[in-house]
């Protein structure tokens, strides 16, 4: 039905033109829609009739978030929204200020740490579509997000926008969340590509990378994202590799992306990511957005055609300087791009704010939330004898979903924790609030404000004071604290000035303890942060940035609705030194170079090879309920030379509550011939047990996972030998294990 109508439309359109009695030409009737033709018999089809001109036009900005299509063939123009977990308000056609719409609000989607915290690829499937929808339904072609650049150091400000620090977990956990977002006709666009791994000096500091680490910690989820995922776009980064500006760049665009992986989709500039025509021609550039170039970090005039590939480029097709064979393949990737969003006719029409997506963000939210600590069993807490709870801290109270860069976010709702545990406690418990300490009163980012007046005339120490007082007179104790989305804090463009928490919350915190034993202490962040009074709480919570169900997800996990499930998507090392890039004084924020002299060695990997005892190991979760692990079982022990290995082990619930655990399989190879870590992630299952109830979870290891990058040869390598399948809780928790022999 749909494919007739299509054909009606386009033969109606072209009767259209003839009967207004113009002098059509071929040329001038529109693409031809049928969504039966093949893609590319419709790219070339559209690329035959476009004039130079048009070609052109169409690989620039023609505003803030749009580029141009082609009128005169029926070709929309495409639009863009950030971001990554949530669908950003709109602005006006040339600036970052607000449009002032009333129907632009979203719902805030939990930060993307959370999400990989889920370590649940059914939740990454849940979070897409449901963004999606919102894309949709907003009526944008192409999604600014997901980012999935490696967790390498805890003072990277945007770590909570991406997936973690092992490239296994990053790469299982992108994938659904690309084709959900794709399914809704929404191209993501997966970013920053690549070796964005601070924020200090973006734009500037070059990457120095040995192949086997990029290729074996830095490329993997990016390569999942495309190959595994169908990405219909990616993000070039700011920074540079090789000494190119990620944006134009040989190495990684053209021979990587484009050329390894086989990526059909447009490389899009970060904004104000592109500095030089030749090589944004050469170097794989395909759409080009928001350069400062011409005076064009402001809204002059003629702003649009000063882009790099806009006149400059033109001129150089004119000159005979550029190919048009090059101009060619970047309009298809173009038209690809429009013909699978834009111009999709088939797409579901979306949706915005229903109660679907806030059912999205508060199972994603609370699935994600990691139980790090809980002696005493100080949680979950029974409300029903609870008596007073006091709820201490100004991220009890803070809206977060404003603020942080890019993906900042204009939310028709946002539960703050305070608001979701009066609510779990309404007739139950008394829930009384002190603000504990004063951190960032301020609550606007680009014209979005969060109206909430975070003002406070007490001074560090009274406040302290009253906290105490209220803590030693209550029977249980929740500091909410952590980290902000203000500039150093969880912010884009902006590192950390170090791990420990600001506002002098450990000197709360630590009077807190002294006032009342039964405290837990509720982390609102997206990196790791350092705590000297880990020892003084009962119960310690990473509850992440949650969106705009955070309240309420945090709620279900301390009340013991939900029994948490989460587990670390990065390590907490014990201190700054114990990082591999601070530990060689390789992340220098002051240096335009950034060598990652750590090499493979980021996160667990470094850890486990100096035999350093994180904080809180990466794929550390606790459980309100206890699991027991059998003994792992290889199917054959020794298998040949490109054959499947099997690992199973049984797991049961050993306690009284039904809940989930994350089974983690790591592997190490025993004897290579290289330095390897000690074991990497290659397997992971999260499955849900009712007390007492057994699992027998299955392991398939392809020879793929047991390689190592050899960069003299520039592939991958298996090499014979044997091998050690590791079964655990966490990376700290191994719980069996099992070696196998690779012929
Ligand atoms: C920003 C960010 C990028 C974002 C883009 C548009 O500078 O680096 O993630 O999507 O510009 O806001």
């Amino acid at each position: 039905m749909i494919m007739k109508k299509s054909i009606l439309a386009s033969l109606l359109g072209a009767a259209v033109f003839v009967s207004c009695g113009q002098n059509v030409q071929k040329n001038d009737v529109p693409v031809y829609l049928d969504e039966d033709s093949p893609l590319e018999a419709r790219v070339e089809d559209a690329l035959s009739r476009m004039t130079l001109e048009e070609k052109v036009r169409v690989l620039h900005a023609q505003s803030k978030f749009s580029s141009a299509g082609v009128p005169r063939l029926g070709i929309p123009e495409l639009w863009c929204t950030d971001g990554p977990h949530g669908i950003r308000p709109e602005v006006l056609w040339d600036e970052w200020d607000q449009a002032g719409w009333t129907n632009d609000s979203c719902v805030a989607f939990p930060a993307l740490t959370c999400l990989a915290a889920t370590w649940n690829e059914d939740m990454s499937a849940v979070y897409g579509k449901a963004i999606g929808e919102e894309a949709r339904y907003r009526e944008k072609d192409v999604l600014l997000g997901p980012g999935v650049n490696i967790y390498r150091t805890p003072l990277n400000g945007r770590n909570f926008e991406y997936m973690g620090e092992d490239p296994f977990l990053a790469s299982r956990m992108v994938v659904p969340y690309v084709r959900e977002v794709q399914k809704n006709g929404v191209a993501v666009c997966v970013k920053h590509f690549a070796l964005n791994n601070q924020e200090t000096k973006r734009h500037e500091y070059d990457a120095v990378v040995d192949d086997r680490t990029l290729h074996e910690i830095y490329l993997p989820a990016f390569k999942a994202a495309v190959q595994e995922g169908g990405a219909w776009s990616v993000m070039g980064a700011y920074n540079l590799y090789k000494g190119q500006h990620l944006c134009h760049n040989e190495y990684l665009l053209n021979g990587v992306l484009k050329g390894d992986w086989g990526f059909d989709g447009a490389v899009i500039s970060d904004w104000g990511g592109t500095h030089d025509t030749a090589e944004a021609i050469t170097n794989g550039l395909d759409i080009e957005f928001g350069t400062w170039t011409n005076g064009l970090s402001g809204a002059t005039s003629n702003t649009y055609d000063s882009y790099y590939l806009a006149d400059p480029y033109l001129a150089a097709l004119r000159s005979g300087e550029a190919s048009t064979e090059v101009l060619d393949d970047k309009v298809r990737r173009v038209l690809r791009l429009i013909f699978r969003t834009a111009m999709n006719t088939r797409k579901p029409f979306g949706s915005l704010c229903s109660p679907e997506h806030y059912a999205a963000a508060r199972e994603i939210a609370s699935e994600g939330i990691v139980l790090l600590k809980n002696e005493g069993e100080v949680l979950p807490i029974d409300l029903s004898s609870a008596g007073r709870i006091a709820v201490i801290g100004e991220n009890a109270i803070k809206m977060m979903t404003v603020g942080g860069g890019s993906s900042s976010l204009k939310v028709q709702h946002e539960c703050t924790p305070l608001e979701g545990i009066l609510a779990a406690a309404e007739g139950k418990a008394e829930i009384v609030y002190e603000r504990g300490y004063v951190g960032d009163v301020s609550g606007r980012y680009n014209g979005v404000v969060t109206g909430q007046d975070l003002s406070e005339s007490r001074s560090e120490q009274q406040l302290i004071d009253d906290a105490v007082a209220l803590a030693s007179s209550s029977d249980a104790v929740i500091f909410i604290g952590g980290l902000n989305k203000s500039a150093h804090q969880d912010c884009e463009d902006s590192d950390r000035y170090g791990l420990g928490l600001p506002y002098a919350q450990d000197k709360v915190i630590s009077a807190l303890a002294k006032a009342n034993p039964r405290l837990v202490v509720v982390l609102i962040s997206g990196n790791a942060v350092a705590m000297p009074w880990a020892g003084e709480a009962g119960g310690i919570l990473e509850a992440w940035f949650g969106g705009s169900e955070s309240g309420n997800a945090l709620a279900d996990v301390l009340f013991g609705k939900v029994n948490p499930s989460g587990k670390l998507p990065f390590t907490f090392p014990a201190k700054l030194e114990d990082n591999g890039a601070h530990a060689l004084g390789a992340y220098d924020p002051e240096s335009d170079i950034a060598e990652y002299k750590e090499g493979i060695y980021v996160g667990y990997r470094w850890a486990e090879k100096m035999q350093t005892e994180p904080l809180f190991a990466f794929g550390h979760g606790l459980s309100y309920t206890e699991f027991e692990y059998g003994e792992a079982v290889c199917l054959r022990k020794t298998v040949r030379h490109g054959a499947d290995v099997t690992v199973s082990v049984d797991v049961t619930n050993a306690g009284k509550v039904a809940g989930k655990e994350v089974v983690q399989l790591y592997i190490g190879d025993d004897n290579s011939s290289v330095d390897r870590p000690v074991k990497e992630l290659k397997g992971f299952r999260k499955i849900a047990l009712e007390p007492g109830e057994t699992q027998t979870v299955t392991f398939t290891v392809t020879p793929d996972m047991l390689k190592y990058y050899d960069s003299s040869a520039g592939g991958w390598v298996l090499e014979p030998g044997t091998f050690t399948a590791y079964v655990g809780s966490s990376s700290a928790d191994i719980r069996t294990s099992v070696r196998f022999e690779i012929k």
